[in-house]
């Protein structure tokens, strides 16, 4: 090794990718004009010698944070060791302006020349990076559940009397099977409020909080509707006949399309009691005080017999992603678990997962720009940031070899 053989500070070598990376790059900063372009390019195409410069700098201005090994110190300072050089150079001149509103960071760089900052990124982007957070695992991982198997799992205290699936057993008890989820958000919270006066059900769901409602009414809606498995005694026939005034509100079958509830597959004996407490007015509705008034006891139980016997639908909802799946519409830019190949879009693997919620956030709230983040975050709910947070940290970041030229 007597030539000057470029310094590999990674037991990988990657070839290839740096071209790739160059085309790519290239032609993002190109579209928009700006002279960083080039510079993101210079912290790829580093010499030995400008990386072993880039090591002073990180060793007078940047290690108190993010040490030498490019592995911050605290659980607020991200990991930048194997980072992707483009990616950094362009996140430290946008710190240079102040762009992302981090004093501390703006402070650290804005005496830097722009040489300073090429150099000290092509020294953190060689760098093996972190390893993944073993720790996140017991914190956030995989205790975190998506929303059906959270739902499930709420409703498991439901099941005793609304069936696993909502899908009722016992006479007396709704069936909530093909109703609607904002429909049994609703009633849940007018049990809770008092609204709809029911001591046992307010008892009963008094615990629970609104993102596990959420959950639990998303569960029913997603399992396969049936009819209530209970006795609905009366004349189907004559219950159809009279069920036509109620179908403008509650659809053909008493499959809803609106805001009213299905009553498609409905208990018979708590459809009765319903119609019941309309009637003597301790359930108040102004849209049912009147179709309730304008039939009697046995017309009651004959649309009690014909809704029960009609089959429910599924809601139309749609099944929500899981982590896993959200992360593979990540990883189309990101790369591979997290492991960016772009020269400027970033790696996510192993990095840590206190930061990343707080980025992303940061993106949802438009203190942080880019359009192509916050179009991926938009609508993403605070329990998929916090998954997507623990998913990436956990991954095992693989490092991009950059090949720096031999110096002269
Ligand atoms: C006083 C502590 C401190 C110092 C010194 C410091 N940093 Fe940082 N750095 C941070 C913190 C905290 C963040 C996260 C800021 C944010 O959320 O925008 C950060 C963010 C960054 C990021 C963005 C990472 C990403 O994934 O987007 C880069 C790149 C970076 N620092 C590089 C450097 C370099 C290079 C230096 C030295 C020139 C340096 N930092 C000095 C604390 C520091
Ligand atoms: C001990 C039996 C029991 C348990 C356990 C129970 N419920 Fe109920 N639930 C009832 C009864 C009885 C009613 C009807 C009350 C009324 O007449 O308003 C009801 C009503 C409801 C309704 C309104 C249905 C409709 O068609 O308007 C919803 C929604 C509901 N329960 C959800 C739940 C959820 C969610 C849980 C678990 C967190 C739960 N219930 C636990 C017995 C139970
Ligand atoms: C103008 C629209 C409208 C019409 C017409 C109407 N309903 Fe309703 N119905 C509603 C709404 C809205 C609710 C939900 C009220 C609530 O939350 O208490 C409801 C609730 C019910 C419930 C309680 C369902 C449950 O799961 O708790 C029953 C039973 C019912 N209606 C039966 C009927 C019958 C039978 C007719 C025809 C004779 C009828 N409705 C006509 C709007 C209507
Ligand atoms: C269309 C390409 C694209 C997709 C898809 C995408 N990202 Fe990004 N992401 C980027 C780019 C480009 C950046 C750098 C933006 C900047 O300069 O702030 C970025 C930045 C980030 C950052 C900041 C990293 C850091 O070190 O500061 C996080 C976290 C992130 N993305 C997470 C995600 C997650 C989670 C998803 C999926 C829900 C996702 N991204 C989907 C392109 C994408």
């Amino acid at each position: 090794m007597k030539r000057s053989a470029p310094i590999l500070l990674s037991n990988m070598l990657v070839t290839g990718i740096l071209l790739a990376g160059v085309a790519a790059a290239g032609s993002a900063f190109g579209a928009e004009g700006d002279s960083g372009a080039r510079g993101a390019l210079r912290a790829a195409l580093a010499t030995p010698q400008e990386i072993a410069e880039g090591k002073r700098v990180a060793e007078a201005s940047c290690a108190s944070c993010h040490g030498l090994a490019g592995v911050g110190k605290s659980k607020d300072t991200p990991n930048i060791a194997g980072q992707r050089p483009g990616y950094l150079y362009q996140e430290l001149r946008v710190y240079q302006v102040g762009g992302r509103g981090n004093t501390p960071m703006n402070n650290a760089v804005k005496f830097l020349s722009d040489d300073a900052l090429v150099k000290v990124s092509a020294y953190y982007a060689n760098l093996e990076p972190a390893l993944p957070a073993a720790s996140v695992g017991t914190k956030t991982g995989p205790a975190k559940l998506d929303p059906l198997s959270a739902g499930k799992a709420a409703a498991s205290g439901c099941a005793g009397c609304h069936g696993e699936t909502g899908i009722t057993s016992t006479p007396g008890m709704p069936n909530l099977s093909g109703l609607d989820p904002k429909y049994v958000v609703a009633a849940v919270k007018a049990y809770q409020h008092g609204q709809r006066k029911d001591d046992m059900m307010k008892t009963l769901v008094s615990a629970v909080t609104d993102a596990e409602l959420d959950n639990i009414a998303l569960y029913y809606a997603l399992q396969k509707p049936g009819k209530a498995k209970t006795p609905a005694p009366g004349d189907q026939a004559a219950g159809k006949s009279a069920a036509v005034a109620c179908a403008g509100c509650h659809g053909d079958g008493g499959v809803s399309t609106g805001t009213a509830p299905s009553l498609a597959g409905q208990d018979a004996q708590y459809f009765i009691a319903a119609m019941k407490s309309y009637k003597d007015g301790s359930r108040s509705e102004s849209a049912m005080k009147a179709p309730a008034a304008s039939v009697d006891e046995g017309t009651i139980k004959n649309l009690a017999a014909y809704y029960a016997n009609q089959m429910p639908q599924q809601p139309t909802v749609r099944k929500p992603l899981t982590t896993e799946e959200m992360a593979q519409r990540c990883d189309r830019c990101h790369g591979v678990n997290g492991n960016s190949t772009d020269l400027h879009v970033p790696a996510l693997a192993a990095q840590r997962s206190e930061y990343l919620e707080r980025v992303m956030r940061a993106y949802q709230k438009g203190e942080r720009r880019s359009t192509a983040m916050s179009a991926m975050l938009d609508g993403v709910s605070e329990a998929d940031i916090e998954g997507l947070a623990a998913h990436y940290a956990r991954q095992k970041a693989r490092a991009v070899v950059f090949l720096p030229l031999p110096s002269k």
